[in-house]
């Protein structure tokens, strides 16, 4: 019997039992086996992914993270090595977007990702620089004026979360509320930032694998951005990772002047290049690659 084609295999919605099933993909492409990325992705957002014809697990995966009804991540396109080229991606990205509807879709892609999304219409918008080192704050200020002026504090769910997913709508332009009420479990800390009793940014930090990641990062300007930062690296012994826009030049070189240089670049795209909602010049650093 002829071998069925894969391009033409089912795609099925994927659970939470499939999440050791995705580690092994992830491996496949020697991505970290990030199992709380995963767990956190398919909780919030939508799996799905194409069973192996050959029985050996997952031949590929996305997820379709969506905001409200307006905006919408993709993330974790994955094709097993041994299935590459034979439409795979192709398949799942255009099932995320017919999914999608409407909403103006973006993702985060590598060089082996950026001529897939190219010919799906994808068109880049920005250039995101991964940033990671050990953290050295030095001696503890900001780089910029005094402290006091930009203290950030931990941010508590029944006092700040309203506040945070008010100041997140505004700059993200899309609701992102459900995921940020799962930061506060999700993440090491949650901070806020604010002047005269008003919240003017805030940031989480949240461990996965060897790397603490800090992200996301809204703050009305690069002091506010730097203090956050600092006070939520400061203590960590690991490395730290952020995710910067290509218009942060100033923040780039400051963290790297920390300890955290440029490690690795993806392209920002956006399907049919439309316009981004929102107030991009206050979203300082993602929540992750897959989430935008
Ligand atoms: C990127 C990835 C998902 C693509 O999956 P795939 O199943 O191999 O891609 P497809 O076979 O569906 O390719 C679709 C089209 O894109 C083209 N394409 C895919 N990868 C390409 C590459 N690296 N260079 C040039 N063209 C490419 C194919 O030629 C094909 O064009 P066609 O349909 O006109 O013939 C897969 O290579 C992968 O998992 N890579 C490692 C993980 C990764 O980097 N993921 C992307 C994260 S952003």
């Amino acid at each position: 019997m002829k071998p069925a084609d894969p391009s033409s295999l089912p795609v099925r919605r994927l659970g939470l039992d499939d999440v050791p099933r995705c580690l092994d993909l992830a491996q496949d492409r020697s991505w970290p086996r990030e199992e709380r990325k995963w767990r956190l992705l398919l909780e919030y957002g939508e799996g799905f992914g194409i069973d192996a014809p050959d029985g050996d697990g997952l031949a590929g995966t996305t997820i379709l993270t969506r905001y409200g009804g307006t905006a919408a991540a993709v993330g974790m396109m994955l094709v097993a090595s041994r299935y590459s080229g034979r439409g795979l991606g192709r398949r799942l990205l255009n099932h995320a977007l017919a999914e999608a509807g409407d909403a103006t879709v973006f993702l985060c892609a590598t060089e082996y990702g950026r001529p897939l999304y190219e010919k799906l219409g994808f068109e880049t918008v920005d250039m995101i620089h991964a940033c990671v080192g050990r953290f050295d704050a030095g001696d503890g200020a900001h780089g910029g004026s005094g402290r006091e002026r930009n203290a950030t504090r931990l941010a508590e769910p029944g006092r700040d979360l309203a506040a945070l997913c008010a100041l997140d709508a505004e700059v993200f332009g899309a609701d992102r509320s459900g995921l940020l009420a799962r930061l506060f479990d999700f993440a090491e800390q949650v901070r806020v930032a604010g002047r005269d009793g008003e919240i003017t940014g805030y940031g989480a930090s949240w461990r996965s694998g060897d790397r603490v990641f800090v992200g996301p990062v809204v703050a009305e300007d690069d002091e506010t951005a730097r203090a956050l930062v600092t006070d939520l690296a400061r203590d960590t012994d690991v490395r730290i990772r952020i995710d910067l826009g290509d218009r942060r030049t100033e923040l780039i070189s400051w963290i790297s002047g920390h300890g955290v240089p440029q490690s690795s670049t993806t392209a920002f795209m956006v399907h049919g290049g439309r316009a981004l909602p929102g107030d991009r010049s206050r979203l300082v650093a993602s929540f992750m690659s897959a989430l935008g």
